[in-house]
């Protein structure tokens, strides 16, 4: 498969006023999260060549449900966040692009077939592994993470031991892009969104 035809998608762009919305309604503990990987993913739509505000609303919106879930994964990507599109008249490619980064139950019906989702597959773990980081650091700024303090960390197996490494070096396979690439990218993408995500 070429490039280019990845890169084919429907754009949604035109949400991202409504996904801010969404985010200040059903968003809590998880928010930071959600707004670090949206500046993630503009930023590698960029990168790739993708529409950079769609890509910025898949990564604003993919855990939406999880605050309302009390971590109840066999509901996580189900009916309510269908609901919470629905309610901004979100198109179907959106549910469908936030159900794939959800690979252990969604897999088969949405593969992993496009940039996007592939992006968003690889960012998700990281951005949470990059506050993890930050917040250990003396001045919990991200202003002070470094791509090398990232790498370190994530060679430690037992810091924020629930963060799936494995899912993260997909990059390599998935983007063709290198590790080290990839972290810092998501590091500037989330430098620019510090105040946002409280870092
Ligand atoms: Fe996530």
């Amino acid at each position: 498969m070429t490039n280019s035809s990845l890169l084919q998608h429907a754009n949604y762009g035109h949400l991202l006023p409504a996904a801010h919305g969404l985010l200040e309604e059903h968003a809590t503990r998880t928010k930071a999260h959600l707004i670090a990987t949206g500046a993630a993913m503009e930023a590698l739509a960029k990168k790739f060549g993708g529409d950079p505000e769609t890509w910025k609303v898949a990564g604003m919106l993919h855990d939406l449900d999880w605050d309302s879930l009390d971590k109840d994964w066999e509901k996580h990507c189900g009916d309510e966040l269908k609901k919470m599109l629905e309610g901004i008249d979100a198109p179907p490619e959106l549910l469908a692009d936030i159900r794939s980064h959800y690979a252990h139950h969604y897999g088969e019906e949405y593969p992993l077939d496009t940039m996007l989702r592939k992006a968003l597959y690889c960012v998700d773990e990281l951005t949470g592994f990059i506050i993890a980081v930050t917040l250990v650091r003396p001045s919990k700024k991200i202003a002070d993470t470094e791509v090398k303090s990232v790498k370190k960390k994530m060679k430690d197996k037992s810091f924020a031991a629930q963060v799936d490494r494995e899912q993260i070096a997909k990059c390599n396979e998935l983007l063709d892009m290198e590790l080290d690439e990839l972290i810092a990218i998501t590091l500037e993408a989330m430098k620019g969104v510090a105040e946002e995500i409280g870092l």
